[in-house]
This record gives C-alpha cells, structure tokens and sequence, in this order.
C-alpha cells in the first residue's frame, strides 16, 4: 500500500525492507508482494540472533517490563529494524525511509528517534500517520488497489517476534471482556493444557540463560524452545492496560511464554546472589531501563550508561532455576547457585549458627533510634496540647 503510494506521491523509487526478528510471517511473500507492487529492489533481512543476543539477552538481565507486566517484545525489535533500515539506506545512498506507522502508537516514536539519531538528515515518511485513515478505510484502500489483506489482519492487529506476540483492535477494545480464544497462537487455554505439569530448569551464566535441562543451546534456539514448552502449558498470556508514550491507555493482549518464565527464573536467582542494596537499587534501574526501550529512547546514552551497571550487577548472576508449568501457571520451585548468599545454616532455626543473635538487640536499638525520638516526641507535644485544652474545673 505504501509502495503504491510514495511512487504516486512522490515519484519515487521504492526499495523495500523486512527484518525477521521472529514474526513468523511468510517472508518469501512480503518479498512477491513488493516487486509486484514495484519495489526496485527488496531485502530481507534475517536479524533473529542478533535480536536474541543483542536485544532480549540484555533485556533479561534488565529484568525488564513495562509498566511490570509487558515483556517490552515489540518495543525491543524497533531499533533493531530501524539499524537495518539505515544500513540499507546508506548502502543505496536512499534520500529517506517510510514506514506504515499509525499517528496514534508507539512505534512511530521507536521509528522516527532511532532514525533521526542514525541517520540524519534523511527525510522520514508516515504515510499512515498523513492520512489519518481508519483501520476500515486502510483496508478497503487495499481491496481498491487490488492488494490482499489475511484474515486475522482484518479482525486484529498482530505484531510478533521471538520474544512475545501482541494482539490489538478488534474485539480486544472492550477492556471489559475476556478476549476471544482466537486472538491467542502461541499459547493453549490453560484449561486444555495438560492435566500434568511439566518441570524445566534454566541454567544461567552471568545474567544470561545458557541451557534447558542440562542441554546447552544458543540463545536464539534456547528461546524458541521456551516459547513453545510454556506455550503449550499456557504459560504467558497477558492481559494489560497500558499507558501509551502518547497518552492513550490501550487494552493490550499478549502472549510471551518463553519472556515470562525466563524474567521470573532470572529475577529469581538475582535474589539469591545480589546483596539486599543491590536487589532494591537495581530494581529502580530495572525500571528505568524498561520505560527508554518501551518509549524509543534505545539510542539515548542513558540506556547504556544502565546497561553497564546491569553487566556489572550480573557477574555473580551464574546458577540453576527450577521451574514448574501447570494449566497457565509458573512457578519457580527451587535454585541453586556457587555464587550463592543463602547460608541454610544460617536461616536454620534450629542449629547453633554463625549468626550471632546477641548483636541483635545493639543492632534494633540503633535500627529505631530515630523512630522512636519522633514518636516520643508526638507524644509530648500531644501531652502539652491536651494539658492546654482541659479546662480547669
Ligand atoms: N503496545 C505494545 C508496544 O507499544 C505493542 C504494540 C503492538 N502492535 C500491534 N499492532 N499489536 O510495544
């Protein structure tokens, strides 16, 4: 549609791009598409192990959701297809980029910063954003131009990669209703899952998940398997509203099975190796980190100023955690690490242990001294008060 369009438009000459970062759609098609269309000439781009590696691995040492509750999945892939755009675009000394995002999301805002920050100076195009068309009007659009349309398109709005698949639109917009089993592919309903659970342990080497029951794989396989192990069990599904960078509250439905059981291990087994300052300090640089990816400010220095206290914080993060996936839901069952700060002797209650009990009363006298001089205070100053008010016989 856009082809058609900046070649009426602007008399342009339209190369065209797809990066596969995992959405699963026939990319052979996206490629037949355009040249009848008229593309020039059309790359495609297959990006998923650098998406795994460079993109979500740092977002599972960042523990990151937005908002707590969204894996950030289509977030992430942004300006990872926005650096593909711009390596095409100076390959073939392009004058500007058009994407199709509406003027409404998030996306245009991913888009637009990281291309402005990359490559300056190129013109950027939204021709969904200029006509201000309606998700009917886009799609009667197409049928005129004689440009074909896939079922699901018309019902809901889909975005995937290999860290989650979001679903929009449709009947998904009335916050109030349960949504429909058909918007969900990757997971089954937790009560077709199997009747029993299933038992998986990550391993983690500093900060990053290396194995799946003992078997080592690469990153990009290690998240597939993850996806459809928990997807199977139900594991996933999310079901959110979500404060857009614009304004507007949107009702979001994902499904991110292999993001949520690998955030839930990897927060898990930092907090049994992180020291209490380090587990509540970073759990607000978690955040921080969570909100630039989510808002498009990936090429902001302050996302990688984040990442190298986070790269520091993960040294210790090397350990095993033990899974269970049962009719929609997770739970971590155990964990283990060498890099341990659980002592069981010294949580025991019933052995003699290192932990010397008799600091502990020198140690609560300090803990409250303030607290108690304030209360102290409150009380006197209300003393006074009532001493005032009590009129005298
Ligand atoms: N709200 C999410 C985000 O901004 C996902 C948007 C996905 N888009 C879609 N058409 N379903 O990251």
């Amino acid at each position: 549609m856009l082809i058609k369009w900046l070649q009426e438009k602007y008399e342009a000459d339209v190369i065209t791009v797809t990066v596969n970062v995992g959405q699963n759609e026939n990319l052979n098609a996206s490629e037949e598409k355009a040249k009848k269309l008229g593309a020039l000439k059309h790359y495609s781009i297959d990006a998923k192990d650098e998406f795994a590696t460079d993109y979500i691995f740092p977002a599972i040492k960042a523990n990151a959701l937005y908002e707590g509750k969204y894996p950030i999945s289509t977030s992430l892939s942004r300006p990872l297809i926005a650096s593909k755009m711009v390596e095409v675009a100076e390959k073939e000394d392009a004058t500007g980029f058009a994407h199709g995002c509406t003027g409404r999301g998030n996306d245009q805002v991913r888009f637009d910063v990281t291309l402005g920050a990359l490559a300056p100076g190129l013109k950027i195009i939204a021709p969904v954003r200029e006509w201000c068309m309606t998700r009917e009007e886009e799609i009667a659009y197409a049928k005129a131009k004689g440009i074909p349309v896939s079922n699901t398109a018309k019902k809901y709005s889909i975005d995937a990669s290999v860290w989650g698949r979001a679903i929009e639109c449709g009947l998904l917009e009335d916050a109030s209703q349960e949504p429909p089993e058909d918007a969900y592919e990757w997971t089954v309903a937790p009560e077709k899952a199997p009747n029993t659970p299933e038992y998986v342990t990550i391993k983690f080497e500093e900060g990053v998940p290396v194995a799946i029951n003992g078997e080592k794989l690469k990153p990009l396989a290690l998240i597939e398997e993850l996806n459809k192990t928990a997807g199977k069990h139900g594991v996933g599904r999310i079901d959110h509203i979500e404060d857009r960078l614009v304004g507007i509250k949107s009702r979001e439905v994902y499904e991110c099975p292999a993001a949520t059981v690998l955030l839930e291990a990897h927060k898990d087994l930092e907090k049994m190796v992180l020291t209490r300052h380090e587990v509540l300090f970073k759990q607000q640089v978690d955040a921080e980190w969570a909100y630039l990816a989510y808002v498009g400010l990936w090429v902001d220095p302050l996302r990688e100023d984040l990442d190298a206290f986070i790269n520091k914080t993960q040294e210790n993060v090397t350990g095993e955690v033990k899974i269970k996936l049962y009719k929609g839901g997770l739970t971590v069952v155990g964990r283990s690490s060498p890099m341990s700060l659980y002592d069981k002797n010294l949580a025991n209650y019933n052995i003699k242990t290192t932990f010397n009990q008799s600091c502990s009363k020198g140690f609560i006298e300090l803990w409250g001294l303030q607290t108690r001089m304030h209360n102290a205070l409150k009380k006197s100053a209300k003393k006074q008060r009532g001493a005032k008010t009590a009129k005298p016989a």
